[in-house]
């Protein structure tokens, strides 16, 4: 399934989803979720500067960094303006992990981190982001209007995310054998983005 198909399958089930009433801490635990995926794309897109010798992706990795930290940031606070201080420390003290029980969600983190070349780790940024931005734009529809505010800014940064992506994959990835595994990767990584899908519009967030 592409990520197109994926918008299309879900806006009916995701417009449901996201247009819940959620009082402070439901909303709080919903922003504490989507805060493990970016951190987990802080610190798994940090540990894939070290093995990356091309500069210019090198590069794009830098700016994928501070983003995916300012949206951590992002969500943090907007997580305190919500419950406070005190709540955020008690409930949610480590932005790598949420008490939420769908596992393909932590999956999807685990494999993103498992990925070892440029023709496995592009599909991530490129599919994930555009996943998450789908989710996202959705979302703008419903969402208060402060964390509207927020969510426009890191929609335009997945935006750029997803386009450097596959920018750097019709570069660089080129050979018949890369392009095998560029493939094989997309196959994996959209079938887990469909079970997360799936798990979390099922979820009682
Ligand atoms: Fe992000
Ligand atoms: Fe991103």
């Amino acid at each position: 399934m592409t990520i197109e198909e994926i918008a299309i399958k879900y806006a009916e089930s995701a417009g449901r989803f996201f247009q819940r009433e959620r009082g402070p801490h439901q909303l709080a635990k919903l922003f504490g979720i989507f805060r493990v995926g970016e951190h987990h794309a802080v610190i798994t897109i940090g540990d894939w500067l070290k093995s990356t010798d091309n500069l210019e992706v090198k590069s794009g990795y830098a700016r994928l960094i501070w983003d995916e930290a300012r949206h951590t940031e992002i969500w943090t606070t907007r997580m305190i303006e919500l419950v406070g201080d005190d709540t955020v420390r008690k409930l949610y003290p480590d932005p790598r992990s949420v008490d939420y029980r769908k596992q393909e969600y932590f999956r999807l983190w685990d494999e993103y981190a498992r990925a070892e070349s440029l023709a496995q780790r592009l599909p991530y940024i490129y599919l994930v982001d555009a996943w998450a931005a789908v989710a996202y734009t959705i979302y703008l529809n419903y969402v208060d209007p402060v964390t509207k505010w927020h969510l426009q800014t890191i929609l335009h940064d997945e935006n750029f995310h997803t386009a450097f992506g596959r920018k750097m994959a019709d570069k660089y990835v080129t050979s018949e054998r890369d392009q095998e595994v560029l493939s094989h990767e997309e196959a994996k990584i959209q079938k887990i983005l469909d079970d997360v899908t799936d798990g979390l519009l099922s979820s009682d967030v």
